[in-house]
């Protein structure tokens, strides 16, 4: 196992574009600003994609224009073409991350292409992204199933991941995106990425639908993998994956991580007030236990 794991928090992104109530841009900046105080190191903020798709994020610019950067943490958004990253460069990004899948069907229903087709569109994006000295990291999604085609074969995820990873993304994070995984399962779809792409360029992302997500990254964590994606107070899941319910809650994966020993840098109270703060504001209970337990405490 790790001494250390890096948490990329991506509550802002992956949280906030799946919330049913439209939560204001002050909002959305005081989220991001109060978890760049808690230690995290890198928080995804956003995402440039078309509002028609999620219109949850159409204010992306002037969120990412509103944040105070903290030196030394990343702030990473979602690109999907080329328009997207002119969007995102005109605000000042350094950082992005592109995004495919492992199934067909959903990469149809997700971002209107095919899993070539889209890295046929990432393409020109990479080669700006190099010219830029703008750093890169890559999702796959539908890891461990698909919520149109059911199976994934892990051959496709491979891959996939391969790819990406040959196209220039530093980390590629390999999303559970609705939460079916199991630890067997997740440890196996790990084991034959890392046969292929250099684990320490893996990361992974589990959603939570099944109630697995804490069990999926201890036996990803066994593998030695240092790099978890989670989402503070567990909000969010995919508009275009029906069904797919909160990513796993920070406060969550920090309070096992450091129960194991593990260190992240990250004070879990100021995470978990942070987490209550956006309950508060999305007026709905929070999605992370360890939250609800310190509260009570
Ligand atoms: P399309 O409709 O096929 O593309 O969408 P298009 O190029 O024909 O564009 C349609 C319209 O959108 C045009 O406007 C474009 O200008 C505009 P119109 O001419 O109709 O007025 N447009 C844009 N506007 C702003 N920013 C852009 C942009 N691009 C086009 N970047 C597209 C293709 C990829 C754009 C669309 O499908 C899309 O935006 N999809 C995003 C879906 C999404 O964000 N899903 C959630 C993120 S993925 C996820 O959550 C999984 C993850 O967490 C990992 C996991 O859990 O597995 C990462
Ligand atoms: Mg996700």
């Amino acid at each position: 196992m790790p001494t250390q794991v890096r948490i990329v928090e991506v509550g802002p992104r992956d949280g906030l574009q799946n919330e049913k109530s439209m939560v204001a841009t002050a909002d959305k900046i005081a989220l991001i600003d109060r978890l760049s105080a808690t230690g995290l190191q890198s928080i995804e903020a956003t995402s440039f994609v078309s509002p028609k798709w999620v219109p949850q994020l159409a204010d992306a610019a002037e969120v990412y224009a509103g944040i105070t950067r903290r030196e030394g943490v990343h702030y990473p958004v979602l690109v999907p073409n080329e328009k997207g990253y002119e969007r995102a460069r005109e605000v000042g990004v350094e950082e992005i991350a592109v995004f495919t899948a492992a199934s067909e069907a959903f990469n149809r229903k997700n971002i209107n292409a095919s899993i070539d087709e889209s890295l046929q569109r990432f393409a020109p994006v990479m080669e700006r992204a190099r010219a830029d000295g703008v750093k890169v990291r890559g999702y796959v999604s539908t890891v461990l199933g698909c919520p149109y085609q059911g199976a994934v074969p892990l051959a496709d995820v491979v891959r996939v991941a391969h790819a990406l990873h040959d196209m220039g993304c530093y980390e590629i994070s390999l999303g559970d995106t609705i939460g079916v995984g199991t630890p067997g399962k997740a440890r196996a779809m790990l084991k034959a990425v890392a046969a292929e792409v250099p684990l320490s360029a893996l990361a992974v992302h589990f959603h939570d639908t099944w109630g697995q997500a804490l069990a999926n990254i201890l036996a990803c964590l066994e593998e030695g993998v240092a790099v978890v994606d989670a989402a503070v107070s567990g909000t969010g899941g995919c508009p275009y994956a029906k069904g797919a319910s909160g990513n796993v809650a920070t406060e969550d994966v920090v309070y096992m991580l450091h129960g194991l020993g593990i260190g992240t840098g990250i004070d879990l109270d100021a995470l978990a007030d942070t987490g209550r703060w956006l309950s508060t504001v999305l007026g709905r209970d929070s999605g992370s236990k360890v939250a609800k337990a310190l509260a009570a405490a």
